[in-house]
């Protein structure tokens, strides 16, 4: 046997008894008359005493001992010498003094020390995966992930979903992120997509009678990374049968619960705040606000409107927004911390960043631009007291929601007020249309299969059948399609959006028109979406889902800053996987066999 016990779980009430263990060697202290070695394995440390009066040849063969060298020891637990436990070890109580060691594996030397890998580029991290791996800490976030996606499976199966397997090799459809392709040697010339989601595959699932469906999922899309996004992620996906939105945010936010409270014995409040998509706009600047601080964004177009500020008249005549945030106790800051905000908000795509410190009245270059009466009002608009700032951000509505949500999560964190604790937010009523000016069409909020609102679908059905088969049926109805609302929802998490979804279209007619909007004819959507199409001529129920993020939940869960720390083997920035060098290039075979040439520039 290789081991009888676990390095860590060796505790005062193994004293006296013989053990064998097996793991890594993570320090080796040399005392001349004795050795100290800390042998690791997933369970944690333990220290083991090699002396020449126990075993002669044991404490001869310790001197031969180096990092992450693989050991079996055995021999005897004592208990520390008083004045030499470790507290802050659970296995620092005890020693293990070794009569006998078998060398299992010898390691090369470390391109980083074991003990600092945590400081160790996330370059070296990423090539030496395996060792970066051992750490504690990454040991850690994988078993959280492995005890959330079990919570997970058993939370569904209790409620009588079906986890089913969806291909891999699917069709490439648009309206959606770039796909990444697979050759096929079979069909010359075409092409499977690795699927984005699976997301057609479950709205066929309740068409075929699933009527509950999950899966854990790989989903693969070829966009610019971040760090809470990569090409290759993980869903919690689900699809349910004769349901309203509220069913499907029920359900979810009983998973959530049952995670957090399982996994990390943090209690949920539910149900979870709901915002409008405008509200949240409105208030905080973007779809996925941050709520564990406040800093509302106010509107001062009106206040604005009393001034003589040529660049606030200039903008409201313009059609765009002016929109303030608080800078609490920011009053105090110097000219050139404001030079500094400013390069900020313009690096975010502001022109400039007009400013007013309350502070004895109010001292600002803009305020000789206002009546009294008006700056005080602002103030009390946005909040402003004694000592605080006001920052005004005035360009188009786009312009000014980003640049000032972005400004308000910097300041909450450089102020220090963002809250501890997990807080949860619904954003729903999301615009149905999105229109896309390089392309010159309406694309999809969220995706084309996303129901819109009920009055919205009646208006949709009764335009008349002669202006859907017009090439310009988007175009001529653009104002009442830009109001539509969609049945969507997504769950946001102190700031990172972890799961959307919608109620869908089960109706052939419904999507058909759905897909007329956004510039898809007839044709086109029979080629690309044929299958769905067909699958709703029969028979279809009303159905809707959502799908979870679980590389963001675990990020949180974990605190983690980007999600590749809690993916065994990610990919870098720019789509890499540093440990195995993929992508890589293939043999000229390869491509022969798949009727491909390369046209790569060089
Ligand atoms: P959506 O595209 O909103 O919806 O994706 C759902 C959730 O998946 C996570 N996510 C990602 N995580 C890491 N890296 C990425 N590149 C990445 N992209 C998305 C997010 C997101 O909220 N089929 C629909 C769901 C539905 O309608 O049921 C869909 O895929 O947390
Ligand atoms: P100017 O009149 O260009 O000297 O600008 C006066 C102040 O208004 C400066 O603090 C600018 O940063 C600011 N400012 C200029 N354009 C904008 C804008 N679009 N939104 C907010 N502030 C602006």
């Amino acid at each position: 046997m290789q081991r009888t016990k676990y390095c860590g779980e060796v505790r005062d009430a193994d004293v006296g008894e013989r053990v064998v263990l097996s793991g890594w060697v993570f320090r080796r202290r040399d005392h001349g008359g004795l050795i100290f070695i800390d042998l690791r394995d997933r369970s944690g440390l333990v220290q083991i005493v090699f002396s020449p009066e126990v075993a002669v040849a044991t404490h001869e063969a310790a001197h031969a001992l180096r990092s992450e060298y693989v050991i079996s020891v055995s021999g005897e637990v004592r208990k520390r010498p008083e004045g030499t436990e470790n507290q802050n070890l659970p296995t620092g109580a005890v020693e293990l003094y070794a009569d006998d060691i078998e060398v299992l594996n010898e390691s090369a030397p470390l391109p980083f020390p074991m003990e600092d890998a945590a400081e160790a580029s996330e370059q070296l991290r990423l090539k030496y995966r395996y060792l970066d791996l051992r750490r504690p800490e990454m040991q850690q976030n994988l078993i959280l992930r492995h005890k959330t996606a079990k919570v997970v499976r058993d939370y569904f199966d209790a409620l009588g979903f079906l986890e089913v397997e969806t291909p891999m090799l699917t069709k490439s459809t648009p309206e959606g992120a770039r796909d990444y392709l697979v050759p096929s040697r079979v069909n010359p010339g075409q092409f499977f997509a690795l699927p984005q989601s699976p997301q057609l595959f479950k709205q066929i699932l309740m068409v075929a009678g699933m009527e509950r469906y999950f899966q854990i999922v790989k989903c693969f899309r070829d966009e610019d990374l971040r760090a809470d996004r990569q090409p290759e992620f993980t869903q919690i996906d689900i699809e349910m049968s004769f349901v309203q939105p509220d069913d499907v945010m029920n359900i979810t936010e009983g998973m959530i619960q049952r995670i957090f409270r399982d996994i990390l014995s943090v209690e949920v409040a539910t149900p979870f705040t709901r915002l409008s998509y405008a509200d949240a706009m409105e208030r905080y600047g973007n779809d996925k606000p941050d709520l564990r601080f406040g800093l509302e964004l106010a509107d001062m177009a009106e206040l604005a409107q009393q001034s003589s500020f040529k660049v606030f008249l200039d903008v409201i005549a313009g059609g765009g927004r002016i929109k303030a945030l608080r800078a609490p106790g920011m009053a105090g800051i110097s000219r050139k911390e404001i030079d500094l905000l400013t390069v900020e908000a313009q690096s975010y795509g502001a022109k400039g960043l007009a400013w007013i410190k309350v502070r004895d009245g109010f001292e600002s270059p803009i305020a000789k631009f206002f009546p009294e009466e008006t700056l005080r009002r602002m103030a009390q608009k946005v909040g402003a007291e004694e000592g605080d700032m006001i920052l005004f951000v005035a360009d188009g509505e786009r312009v000014v929601n980003d640049v000032l949500s972005r400004l308000r999560l910097e300041l909450g964190k450089r102020l220090g007020l963002i809250q501890p604790g997990y807080r949860f937010v619904w954003v729903y009523d999301f615009p149905l249309l999105d229109w896309d000016a390089e392309e010159g069409r309406f694309v999809a909020m969220h995706h084309p299969f996303t129901s819109p609102c009920d009055p919205d679908i009646q208006q949709l059905m009764q335009i008349p059948e002669s202006d859907v088969l017009d090439d310009r049926f988007a175009q001529k109805h653009s104002a009442l399609f830009s109001g539509f609302k969609a049945k969507a929802y997504d769950v946001v998490l102190n700031g990172y959006e972890i799961g959307g979804g919608s109620v869908r279209i089960h109706r052939k007619d419904l999507q058909r028109r759905m897909f007329a909007a956004l510039g898809i004819s007839d044709e086109h959507a029979a080629v690309k979406f044929g299958f769905l199409l067909d699958a709703l001529n029969f028979g279809a129920p009303p159905h809707g889902g959502i799908a979870l993020g679980l590389d963001r939940i675990a990020m949180l869960m974990v605190g983690a800053s980007s999600i590749r720390d809690v993916i065994a083997f990610p990919k870098t920035q720019k789509a890499i996987c540093l440990m195995s060098g993929a992508p890589s290039f293939v043999e000229q075979k390869q491509l022969r066999e798949l009727f491909l040439k390369v046209d790569a520039p060089a």
